[in-house]
């Protein structure tokens, strides 16, 4: 279970978040909706811990995140979260294959499981074509297309997308919403997706509106009388 408390942040003076509180149980699969410049982003690197809040709480399994050392945040991020920033963020002197398999360029082993499931994934999303190149030699959509495996490569138990098929063809959209499903329906990953598209959001039951800093409306939260 992910707690949102309260949370306000201000960038320079200017409040994005006023009072933001939410909760997000196991298994769920959220969307957060919202003009552009309402907070979104914002919202999302304060959940993953990225970005701490002026006020407020977040919690996960009922630990504060920001109480945690930098040891505990990370080892939270690799064992448990999956995050596909709206940038990306690939690792631009590593090509695709290095990106993906980053925990064995830092001297890890995967199991021949994992190794598997990262090569049924590269399969899925199209992505063998691709794995020599280097991020600065993709199109956006394909550098899309690599963040979001890499997010799942490694089964987190929650998975956080920033727009994860803002750059998609609406044939490789379908097919990353129907593959978040799978996994969220199969392994019971708790997916949390930020989208402007009615169409993507359509995938989940639970769907939050964020305006002015604050929810205001929210869907599908299993709360009564909501
Ligand atoms: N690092 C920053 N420094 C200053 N202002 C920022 C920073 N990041 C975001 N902002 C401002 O905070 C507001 C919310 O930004 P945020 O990126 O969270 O919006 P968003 O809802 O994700 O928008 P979009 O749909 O365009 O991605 C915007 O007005 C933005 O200009
Ligand atoms: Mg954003």
């Amino acid at each position: 279970m992910i707690k949102i408390q309260d949370i306000v942040k201000s960038y320079n003076g200017e409040r994005v978040l006023r009072g933001v509180s939410l909760e997000i149980r196991d298994g769920e699969f959220v969307s957060i909706m919202g003009e552009s410049g309402s907070g979104k982003s914002t919202l999302l690197s304060i959940l993953g811990g990225f970005l701490a809040p002026d006020e407020g709480k977040v919690l996960w399994d009922g630990k504060e995140i920001g109480a945690l050392s930098e040891g505990e945040l990370s080892a939270l991020r690799c064992d448990k979260m999956g995050f596909v920033f709206q940038s990306y963020k690939l690792i631009p002197t590593l090509n695709v294959n290095d990106n993906l398999l980053l925990p064995t360029v830092l001297g890890k082993k995967l199991s021949k499981e994992t190794r598997k499931y990262v090569q049924s994934l590269v399969e899925e999303l199209e992505i063998s074509p691709l794995l020599k190149k280097f991020p600065h030699q993709l199109s956006g959509g394909q550098c899309q297309r690599v963040a979001i495996l890499r997010a799942l490569a490694y089964s987190p138990s929650v998975l956080i997308l920033d727009e994860p098929t803002g750059a998609l063809d609406s044939r490789m959209e379908k097919k990353v919403m129907e593959l978040l499903l799978r996994i969220n329906r199969e392994k019971k990953t708790t997916v949390i997706q930020v989208t402007h598209s009615q169409a993507v959001a359509s995938y989940s039951k639970h769907i939050i509106h964020l305006a002015d800093g604050v929810i205001e409306r929210e869907k599908g939260n299993g709360a009564a009388g909501k």
